[in-house]
């Protein structure tokens, strides 16, 4: 096959930082002391807010960057001081930077004649990446001619077609509509999962990131706060931060009253609760945030003892309801799925908040 790019390799940082002079703040870290191991074949998200570092790090993978210190290898080679174009590496775009001038071939072709290949050898990858990316026939049409999420494959077919050992993306997907992203970003993973190649992937869309990634580094400020797959992050988020930037999350302030092998007593807007939890590192008396995903939360009729709450928003959306709730505790988000006919609670409404006694992650007030 035309891609096969032989047996996938790991990639690992090592401590790397990439510094900048900044006109005002003076020398900043655009990323600071990175450390990962991605494993042969996986593909790894950087995942992260605007500005907290990821496009410096890929592009330090990539070359394009050197970093200010750290190594980095790849498979067991060393290329922190490699040229970009000595590392083998694919590289495909947020904007697919393709050359309006020359024709789909030519384009994916580039490549490949820089490489000094033999023509019949080009036509012949040319031609079967293109049919990989589902795009024969397209050869002799202009970037201009295509759709938007026509020119990424073709952006993906270009650096695919030099036999990379890893694929780089940069926000590969921000500039389609969301039906095409949803779509695109499942012909991404297929075709590297097919190829087999490692990859590195950065967005900034956590939904993406779940979709499409076997682990996710979590990126704040230049450092990883967090790595792991979507459900570790989703359910054990180390951090308020990661709580809040993986999916939605009530953090309700909660104070410690009982620790015990395996259960932890909590007091949460004046209602007791018993968890099943480790309770490791926790004390009586510490103030805690209990993670509640509003999907976790059940609505009952009011009832002393209970967590109550008052109904200030209900929105029926058919196939689930969205509550916006106000607890003694501050507001809380409930999502509750197919509700009964009839059976929504109206705005103004007192109703008693149900909260899982397992499965809900207490993080320390200072792990923010
Ligand atoms: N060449 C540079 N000179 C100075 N500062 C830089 C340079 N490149 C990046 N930075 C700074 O480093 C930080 C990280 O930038 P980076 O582009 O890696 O962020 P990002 O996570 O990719 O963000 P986005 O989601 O907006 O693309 C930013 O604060 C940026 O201003
Ligand atoms: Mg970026």
């Amino acid at each position: 096959m035309a891609a096969d790019a032989g047996a996938p390799v790991g990639i690992r940082l090592e401590g790397v930082s990439a510094q900048f002079r900044h006109r005002v703040k003076g020398l900043v870290y655009a990323a600071r002391d990175v450390t990962l191991a991605i494993a042969p074949g996986e593909l790894l998200t950087l995942l992260g807010p605007s500005g907290c570092g990821k496009t410096t790090t890929l592009r330090m993978i990539a070359g394009f960057q050197e970093p200010s210190a750290g190594r980095i290898l790849i498979g067991e080679r060393d290329v922190t001081r490699v040229m970009a174009s000595d590392r083998d590496i694919g590289f495909v775009f947020q904007s697919y930077a393709l050359f309006p001038h020359l024709s789909i071939f030519e384009n994916v072709a580039y490549g490949l004649r820089v490489r000094k290949e033999a023509a019949a050898g080009i036509a012949r990858r040319v031609g079967a990446v293109l049919d990989l990316v589902g795009l024969a026939g397209y050869e002799r049409q202009l970037p201009s001619q295509l759709s938007g999420g026509e020119q990424q494959r073709v952006a993906l077919a270009r650096a695919i077609v030099i036999r990379p050992r890893v694929l780089l993306f940069d926000e590969p997907l921000s500039n389609l509509d969301a039906k095409l992203r949803v779509q695109m970003r499942s012909e991404i993973r297929e075709l590297q999962k097919r190829l087999g190649i490692t990859a590195v992937y950065v967005t900034h869309d956590q939904e993406e990131a779940m979709a499409i990634s076997d682990r996710i580094a979590v990126m704040s400020r230049g450092e990883i706060v967090q790595l792991g797959d979507a459900e570790t992050l989703y359910r054990r988020p180390a951090s308020t931060f990661v709580a809040e930037f993986i999916g939605r999350s009530n953090l309700l302030a909660a104070t410690v009253e009982s620790v015990a092998p395996g259960a932890v007593g909590v007091s949460v807007a004046g209602a007791r609760l018993l968890l099943e939890a480790p309770g490791d590192g926790l004390g009586q008396g510490m103030a805690v945030r209990l993670v509640v995903r509003p999907e976790a939360v059940t609505l009952a009729a009011e009832r002393p003892g209970a967590l109550a709450a008052t109904v200030r928003g209900r929105t029926y959306l058919g196939e689930k309801v969205e509550y916006e709730l106000e607890t003694a505790g501050g507001r809380l988000q409930a999502v509750i799925f197919d509700p009964p006919e009839g059976g929504t609670f109206p705005p103004g409404c007192r109703v008693a908040v149900q909260l899982p006694t397992r499965g809900l992650q207490i993080l320390p007030e200072t792990a923010s």
